[in-house]
């Protein structure tokens, strides 16, 4: 099969439009004619090895870990899909991905795609809407009535945390550059901050939650955010001495892939109460460019590569 792979850690260059061997599933797999791949910072941290103490890779290895696509075939204990099921998939990182025409996953991975949008825009919701969900929900506790600050909101992860966070009618106060206000307010967000001109530690305080997908200075200047007893939820790590120091818990997570939580998400698709915003659509042979464009750290929304 047609397959774009890295044989060893580095830039843009290492990653090869390629043949590689279609994978084989086991009995509780299932494989997937890939119709799209999405993108993620994951993608290119990966490739230059920036998780390579916590997560090595085994080369040649394909990267892309959001699929949508249709099942070609499934392994003998798998019951729910069948042959021509409409799929997608956050899978598994330590596994060969979705740059490629098929991709082997667990069936406990998978759900059905949302029927309202087209096959391959689904791929750019499960990493990304599995993460602001388990980050808002499962690590945070977001309820009703609360406010939440978020970090990087017109971005893949913070566009579905402002709107899953508008579902249970949190007060959201967002950030975000110039370009981004109008279109993070169109998501649901209350207050929207250009963080460009304007610094939120000056203006935001007494926050039930913050949700932050930057890190760094961002982070640094969120704990003052914060009301006592508050929570700050990092994709990207979190200090928890300094929440301790303010009086606030820090966590940090990896979002686990679930097919369960994923077909919730395809149901608030099809509800039309979920927005699924495309930046940008590559064919697989341009992933170059689709890297270069998200490590530059400003889309709008996600980007996906079609088979
Ligand atoms: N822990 C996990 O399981 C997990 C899962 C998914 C993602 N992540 C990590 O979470 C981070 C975000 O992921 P993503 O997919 O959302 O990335 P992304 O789509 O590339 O996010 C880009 C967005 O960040 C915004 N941004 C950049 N600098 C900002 C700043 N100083 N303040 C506010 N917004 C800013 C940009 O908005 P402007 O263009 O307006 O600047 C852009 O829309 C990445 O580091 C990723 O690796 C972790």
């Amino acid at each position: 099969m047609k397959a774009v792979r890295i044989h060893h850690y580095g830039g843009i260059d290492a990653l090869k439009y390629e043949e590689a061997p279609k994978p084989e599933i086991g009995p509780d797999e299932i494989l997937i004619k890939v119709v799209a791949a999405g993108i993620n910072p994951i993608d290119w941290k990966m490739r230059e090895g920036y998780m390579k103490e916590t997560s090595k890779l085994h080369f040649p290895f394909i990267l892309g870990w959001d699929v949508s696509g249709i099942v070609e075939d499934t392994g003998v204990l798998v019951s729910q899909f069948a042959k021509g099921d409409r799929v997608y998939s956050r899978s598994d990182t330590s596994r060969n991905g979705a740059y490629a025409e098929y991709i082997a996953v667990r069936a406990s991975e998978v759900a059905f795609v949302p029927d309202s949008i087209p096959l391959n825009f689904a791929a750019a919701i499960p990493l990304a809407a599995q993460t602001a969900w388990a980050g808002l929900f499962e690590q945070g506790n977001l309820r009703k009535g609360q406010s939440i600050l978020i970090h990087g909101a017109s971005g893949g992860v913070g566009s579905f945390a402002v709107q899953f966070a508008k579902l249970v009618q949190a007060h959201i106060i967002a950030t975000t550059s110039t370009k981004n206000v109008d279109f993070v307010k169109s998501l649901g967000a209350n207050e929207v901050i250009d963080y460009t001109k304007e610094d939120f530690s000056n203006k935001v305080k007494n926050m039930d939650f913050v949700f932050d997908t930057i890190g760094k200075e961002t982070q640094k200047k969120s704990w003052g955010a914060l009301k006592k007893g508050g929570v700050l939820v990092s994709t990207v790590g979190a200090d928890t001495k300094e929440a301790e120091l303010h009086n606030v818990t820090a966590k940090s997570f990896m979002v686990n892939s679930n097919g369960a939580r994923l077909q919730e998400i395809s149901g608030l698709v099809d509800d039309n109460k979920i927005k699924v915003i495309i930046e940008k659509e590559f064919p697989l042979a341009e992933v170059k460019e689709a890297h270069k464009l998200s490590q530059e750290g400003h889309v709008r929304g996600k980007i996906i590569l079609n088979m």
